[in-house]
């Protein structure tokens, strides 16, 4: 994951140093921003020294080209897609002010404006200007805004002074970073296995059958689980999503092919969340050469394809040496969901099943958000309200730690 780092000019930008090597411990990749004033205290050459990146330090070279050190001339905008956080450490009361009243004066703070992605800052000053109304103001926007702030400490500051203003210790903040970035440990030994997308059926070398299921529900799994510390192996049918960084990714297309490379990687897998919207038919016969078009009408002849969780399900069922794993399945319905649910929940003797009405606003298959509830087999019903597929992710995976406990 990649998250941009500000640093801007107080004393505390040395301890900005650190804090990059404290956040590298989460595989974080990160970008430092510099203001011209936080040069005058640290130099651009020790944070590249330390992240391997080129330090952005100017918006604009003196010419009016793309400074040396930026890639484009928009690279402002590059660098606000391409990250999952933006950071400031130190935040001065300048930096907040700017941000606070939609300045972009520079890189920084042009880059606040610029980006969705969410924003984390660590305030650092002397005592005054931190209780001041102004910067009062300012930050009490901010929060408003959704901005993450982490409060500065109280003690002896670089100015002789006592009270509060001192950045917060390291620990604090990379604490915050992997808390709004969704970073957590609790899956860290675990092999959690998804599998997202459609499936293709062939009919012939030039068709085929497939649904509508985009793989955003599966691959926010991935994202997930790998965040949460789980070495994950993402089985996916044809999506035009991006592979989740720090997955193995293996793309498939039929159901058989999904079928081999779920049976390779079932074994050593902890957790399976089957949220691939398999293929339940295929055609009976693949023509290996294009079809003709034929005067009358044609019927096509469908036979049921393998149900790869229900395998899965029977057979731990059968094995009882075999170490326990997790298994959730999907089930995107029309009607009588819980009906549905409970019932695919013993055929296919999973241990959840996480259940959608496709019919629904913000439900199902191509949005970014979902309304599901959760079956388990305590015969428990856990319904959780619309919220973004990553959010249905994490709720997923609560209940999985939940599971397995003794
Ligand atoms: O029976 P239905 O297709 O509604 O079941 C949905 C669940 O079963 C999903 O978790 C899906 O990934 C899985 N499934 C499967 N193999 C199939 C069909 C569905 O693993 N052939």
């Amino acid at each position: 994951m990649k998250i941009a780092l500000g640093v801007t000019g107080g004393v505390a930008a040395y301890k900005s140093a650190e804090l990059v090597r404290r956040l590298q411990q989460e595989k974080l990749d990160i970008q430092v921003v510099m203001t011209r004033a936080a040069q005058e205290f640290i130099t651009p050459l020790t944070f590249a020294a330390l992240t391997g990146n080129k330090v952005i330090t100017e918006m604009f070279a003196r010419d009016g080209a793309a400074p040396a050190n930026v890639e484009s001339a928009i690279e402002h905008i590059a660098v606000a897609q391409r990250i999952d956080l933006l950071l400031v450490a130190p935040a001065t009361a300048d930096v907040l002010a700017q941000f606070a009243h939609g300045i972009a004066g520079d890189f920084l703070t042009t880059l606040y404006l610029a980006t969705k992605a969410p924003v984390v800052v660590a305030p650092a000053m002397n005592v005054n200007m931190w209780e001041h109304p102004a910067t009062r103001d300012n930050v009490a926007a901010l929060r408003s805004r959704g901005v993450h702030v982490v409060d500065p400490g109280e003690g002896y500051l670089a100015c002789g002074m006592i009270g509060a203003g001192r950045l917060a210790e390291t620990e604090s903040i990379a604490q915050k970073v992997c808390a709004v970035l969704g970073l957590r440990h609790d899956f860290a030994g675990q092999t959690v296995l998804v599998t997202a997308g459609p499936t293709r059926e062939d009919l012939d070398p030039v068709r085929f059958l497939t649904n509508r299921s985009s793989g955003k529900m599966g691959y926010a799994l991935a994202e997930a689980a790998v965040r949460r510390g789980a070495r994950v192996v993402l089985v996916s049918g044809p999506t035009n999503l991006p592979a989740p960084a720090g997955a193995d990714w293996i793309p498939v297309r039929s159901t058989e092919e999904m079928r081999g490379a779920v049976r390779e990687h079932s074994a050593q897998a902890n957790v399976i969340v089957m949220a691939a919207a398999v293929a339940d038919y295929r055609p009976a016969i693949v023509h290996a050469r294009k079809m003709k078009r034929a005067g009358e009408r044609i019927a096509l002849e469908l036979e049921p394809t393998p149900d790869i969780l229900a395998e899965l399900g029977r057979e731990r069922r059968e094995n009882h040496t075999a170490p326990r794993s997790i298994l959730v399945g999907f089930a995107a319905e029309t009607e009588q969901i819980a009906e549905r649910a409970r019932e695919k929940l013993a055929r296919k003797a999973a241990d959840m099943i996480a259940a959608n009405d496709v019919t629904q606003e913000g439900a199902g298959f191509d949005g970014d958000t979902n309304v599901v509830t959760l079956f388990l087999r305590d015969g428990r019903q856990i319904p959780l309200p619309k919220l973004s597929k990553f959010e249905v992710a994490n709720r997923i995976l609560d209940q999985v730690l939940d599971l397995q406990k003794p």
